[in-house]
């Protein structure tokens, strides 16, 4: 039994998360969970809101809120439709927590007694039309490295390079579109990442079997030009962290606060903290998660994102960790996806364009969308969204492939045989070649989702589905039910065991589902199979089932069509 923590980026707060977000870390982070779980490791699954910077204040004034009120209303909102999507998270923390408070304030006192944190005057855009100074991204302008005319000043997302605002070309004022923006005098921290190059590069090079996308974003900003750049860690805001040393204060720095994404990734720790406080452990249960020196040099630390995120991963927040001087652990496998794209265009927070985590779940239920998005994650390349290929999808792997299925053996049996496992007759050749297509599928699905291959996964899982089918349809029983009741009992006890048997394996995509299929067979054997024959006898004999509701609606025409025209709009 190994130890696995995993992390999903954490969404940011200002406002319901959409399905790209929530493909782009949270839901694949929980497919990755859940099969550990099932493997039989231990597992710490953490995730947390993001709530500082400037995003959080203008949504929070957008909605006439004061910040710590929005945010603590929208932390709420994210907890329960994660709820509802089934992410499994072993706490979802906020980024605002007292533990983040303080281990953010740690690592920049330990940074700066290790010589990483320059002070720097320096000039920074103020927008006198908006009476402040306008954090990174809130300019925006063209990225000169690509030539993309919504860049932002931290970030381009069309090249994923880190800017600087002085970088942009043509700049504006994202608040306001103002272009009378000016440079003023400010003081801000920085950590010397360039004094890290080295180190970095060193640790880079000893991560084998990362994804190409992980490491081709991470070598090429490292090795960018004349290599990495010194990173702002300070902002002039008032909600934040303040800026101290550890537990002192900072002089020069008093009313300034950290940059969102200096405390962002340490909330992945403090998450920890927290998790360890809500369950009444002491300290010593997060540490061992995350302290080398306390036992997680034996754990392995898997983190799940978004692209735009992987600079952030693989250069800052390891900069941070090791810049520290302490044993933290550090991340052995980082998982990173491209985008989603809805209907021919992007999903966009701001233009609320595309189909957010609340409307989901109010027109169909989790598994439903759970399948669509992991067995299209944007892994290889972006993916994209359309009403009809989720029609087909849903209609056809899952209601007429998995729910046929089980419709058909379930009532067939009740019909036939009664609500019991029937007994009697004997497996034959038909049984076997099934078997020995199921264990050699088996060890595929497995051997993709060990590797977090998720497209793979879910198209071995749906040959393994298939392969039932397509079993039941040349097996027969309702016809061999009139010569040989025997046999179409055989066949109906390996079908009614097969369920149970789908019930695990799917369980990490469309956990509802797995639930539904466990309690309709009366069963809470979820042992992941090692043999499959062995596994499809788990219900002997004589185990009472119910025919379970059904499982999966399709999706009309009518409803396909009233969707895509309800979501044209965008969300006001
Ligand atoms: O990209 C985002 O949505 C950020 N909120 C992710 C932060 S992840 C981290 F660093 F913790
Ligand atoms: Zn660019």
């Amino acid at each position: 039994m190994a130890r696995i923590l995993i992390t999903s980026a954490l969404p940011y707060i200002n406002g319901v998360k959409h399905l790209g977000n929530l493909v782009g870390s949270m839901l694949p982070a929980d497919l990755f969970a859940r099969y550990m779980r099932a493997r039989g490791h231990e597992v710490l699954f953490l995730c947390a809101t993001d709530e500082h910077g400037t995003p959080a204040e203008l949504a929070a004034a957008k909605a006439g809120l004061p910040v710590a009120d929005y945010c603590a209303w929208m932390h709420g909102v994210q907890k329960r439709l994660g709820d509802g999507f089934g992410l499994s998270f072993d706490h979802f923390g906020r980024s605002s927590s007292p533990q983040n408070h303080r281990l953010t304030q740690h690592f920049a006192g330990r940074l700066a007694e290790a010589g990483l944190i320059e002070e720097r005057s320096e000039r920074q855009v103020y927008s006198p039309t908006d009476g402040r100074f306008l954090p990174d991204r809130y300019v925006e302008g063209t990225c000169p490295n690509c030539g993309y005319a919504h860049a932002r000043g931290d970030q381009c997302e069309n090249c994923t390079k880190q800017l600087d605002p002085t970088d942009l070309i043509d700049p504006r004022s994202a608040i306001s579109g103002a272009t009378d923006l000016e440079m003023r005098e400010t003081k801000h921290l920085y950590l010397r990442q360039s004094a890290m190059q080295e180190r970095l590069d060193a640790w880079l090079d000893g991560q084998t079997g990362w994804p190409v996308l992980t490491t081709s974003i991470a070598r090429k900003w490292l090795h960018d030009g004349d290599g990495l750049r010194d990173r702002g860690i300070t902002r002039d805001l008032d909600w934040g962290i303040p800026v101290r040393k550890g537990d002192a204060d900072w002089p020069g720095m008093e009313g300034k606060v950290f940059y969102v994404w200096f405390d962002a990734p340490i909330e992945y720790i403090a998450c920890g903290a927290e998790w360890a406080e809500a369950q009444g452990l002491d300290a010593d249960a997060w540490q061992r998660w995350w302290r080398t020196d306390q036992g997680a040099g034996d754990v392995r630390y898997v983190q799940f994102m978004g692209k735009d995120n992987v600079p952030f991963h693989t250069l800052s927040f390891p900069a941070t960790l090791m810049g520290s001087g302490e044993p933290w652990k550090l991340v052995d496998y980082i998982k990173s996806f491209n985008y989603l794209t809805y209907d021919g265009g992007q999903f966009s927070t701001s233009q609320g364009r595309g189909v957010f985590m609340d409307d989901a779940l109010e027109i169909l239920p989790a598994d439903a969308w759970r399948w669509w998005l992991l067995s299209h994650a944007p892994e290889t390349g972006d993916s994209e969204f359309t009403w009809e290929g989720f029609q087909t999808a849903v209609n056809k792997d899952l209601a007429d492939v998995l729910g046929n299925f089980v419709s058909r053996v379930t009532k067939f049996c009740r019909t036939r045989f009664g609500e019991a496992v029937p007994g009697g007759g004997e497996w034959g050749p038909q049984e076997d070649a099934l078997i020995a297509e199921l264990q050699a599928r088996l060890a595929a699905y497995a051997a993709h989702m060990d590797a977090i291959e998720v497209r793979k996964s879910a198209a071995e899982l749906r040959a393994i589905w298939v392969a039932g089918n397509e079993y039941l349809q040349a097996a027969a029983p309702w016809a061999a039910f009139k010569e040989d009741p025997d046999r179409a009992a055989a066949i109906i006890r390996l079908s009614l065991n097969l369920i149970r048997l789908y019930a695990v394996l799917s369980a990490p995509f469309i956990p509802h589902t797995a639930d539904a299929l466990c309690a309709a067979l009366q069963t809470d054997d979820r042992a992941w199979p090692d043999d499959v024959k062995t596994a499809l006898t788990a219900l002997p004999p004589g185990h009472g089932f119910s025919v379970p509701g059904n499982l999966f609606d399709k999706i009309t025409d009518a409803q396909r069509i009233e969707w895509h025209d309800r979501f044209a709009g965008g969300r006001g």
